[in-house]
């Protein structure tokens, strides 16, 4: 067991040179090269995942379960997949449906697993390996090359990770709308597909909202595509430690090079992201959400970054701008829709400028003293003020973050720290 472990671990370490680095895998680095990073909240390291499906665990896969599902029995949303992924998951009058091994094993008494097992054993187990995030699952040696984001209702960090219908829909939708809109965002900008989305069909339509659960497929090939074969590099794995091996230095120096770090980190990250920001929130109303673990940077063989590649995409949406712009708000799935700034400011300044810019800045500071966080904020702040003239109509001037009180639900509320932002004026 042992034995295999290792080897299958070295498996994933196979990198490929950029710029005279060995830059380890995605999947490598999404899971071990992520030490130290998670202390920008006080649940940020908190997790319910059994340490044989944690991404930081040395075990390197493990199977899911999927069932085969009459099609009458489940919800299939869609935007744009490929054939051989659609035919992967769903067939003609059947569907499979995958649980997480940790939901099936736990004793929760959940309606939906009991159904779905009522319709027989899982008809087959898929081999994958977990990605940062926990609940979301690479799926392992397979063409194209996917995801799965599965219902995951334990807590991991501040929420419970549930993937609910609206949920599931929410991530389609949005997919589908970068997809189709994609001319207004600079050629920076590239995003991974949701592009199928399985959930069971609701059985309690008399619940305040529906529980009904399912998964999603992500494509892992960055939209749009390329020929040109690039690495993928979470944010967090800039400065992240090696789970391995704790000395090695910060992937972002070997990265940059012999360039000027200021100049680096500004132009070929921070400067982009803005602007990635901005443009989705203004063609879109679309909030996007740049902590490190959302965030992959494509790297040319130059060791350049050639975009920014958005995972993820259960983003709020900014109901005011839609309006503003004259796109349709969608009333028939109000998840995470907006009527205030309040999120905005969190995705803003505390996921990206908080969660992710700080520490970026912190391990820049740490190799080169004269640096400081002002080198880079002021800059950045003058570059959102550029792009974004009316910001203070759909900002508030203080920074906004969670607050430990919760909804009936459980979604933390939200508060006002007071602070004035950091990385915008
Ligand atoms: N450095 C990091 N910064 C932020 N989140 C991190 C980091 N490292 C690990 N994570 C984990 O990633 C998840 C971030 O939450 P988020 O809602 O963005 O992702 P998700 O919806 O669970 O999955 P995915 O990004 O795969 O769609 C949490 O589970 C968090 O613990
Ligand atoms: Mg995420």
């Amino acid at each position: 067991m042992a034995h295999w472990v290792r080897l299958e671990i070295k498996h994933v370490r196979r990198g490929s040179k950029a710029h005279g680095t060995m830059i380890p895998s995605l999947i490598y680095l999404d899971r071990y090269r992520n030490e130290g990073t998670r202390v920008y909240s006080p649940h940020a390291d908190y997790t319910e995942a059994d340490e044989r499906y944690r991404p930081n665990s040395r075990v390197s896969t493990f199977d899911i379960p999927a069932f085969e599902l009459p099609s009458d029995e489940v919800n299939v949303y869609t935007a744009d997949p490929s054939p051989a992924l659609r035919q992967a998951y769903t067939s003609e009058g059947r569907t499979l449906f995958c649980v997480h091994p940790q939901l099936l094993e736990s004793q929760g008494g959940d309606p939906y697993l009991a159904r779905i097992l009522s319709f027989g054993k899982a008809k087959k187990g898929i081999r994958v390996s977990p990605s940062s995030s926990t609940r979301t699952l690479y799926v392992c040696e397979t063409s194209p090359p996917h995801a799965l984001k599965v219902h995951f209702p334990f807590r991991v960090s501040r929420y419970g990770r549930r993937m609910r219908d609206e949920v599931v829909e929410q991530a389609i939708n949005v997919s589908r709308e970068l997809q189709g809109g994609l001319g207004a965002m600079d050629p920076s900008f590239a995003f991974l597909r949701e592009v199928l989305g399985v959930t069971y069909r609701n059985l309690r339509s008399e619940t305040a909202r529906g529980e009904n659960w399912g998964y999603l497929v992500r494509e892992m090939t960055p939209f749009p595509s390329v020929q040109e074969e690039r690495k993928l590099v979470p944010g967090f794995s800039l400065f992240g430690r090696d789970f391995f091996e704790q000395g090695i230095p910060p992937l972002l120096f070997e990265l940059a090079g012999d360039e000027d770090l200021q100049a680096y980190v500004l132009e070929q990250i921070m400067f982009p992201i803005i602007r990635h920001w901005v443009g989705c929130f203004l063609n879109f109303g679309l909030l996007l959400e740049p902590h490190g673990q959302n965030i992959l940077l494509e790297i040319g063989s130059e060791g350049e970054v050639v975009r920014i590649v958005y995972r993820d995409l259960n983003l709020g949406i900014d109901n005011r701008r839609r309006r503003d712009i004259h796109i349709p708000v969608n009333h028939g799935n109000t998840y995470n829709q907006m009527e205030s700034g309040e999120f905005n400011s969190i995705t803003y300044d505390k996921f990206m400028g908080g969660h992710f810019f700080d520490p970026l800045v912190a391990a820049l500071e740490e190799r080169c003293p004269k640096i400081g966080p002002e080198d880079f904020r002021e800059p950045c702040r003058e570059e959102f003020a550029r792009i974004f003239p009316e910001h203070e109509k759909y900002l508030p001037r203080t920074v906004q973050y969670f607050s430990e009180e919760r909804d009936r639900f459980g979604k933390p509320l939200f508060r006002d720290t007071g602070k004035a932002p950091e990385w915008r004026p």
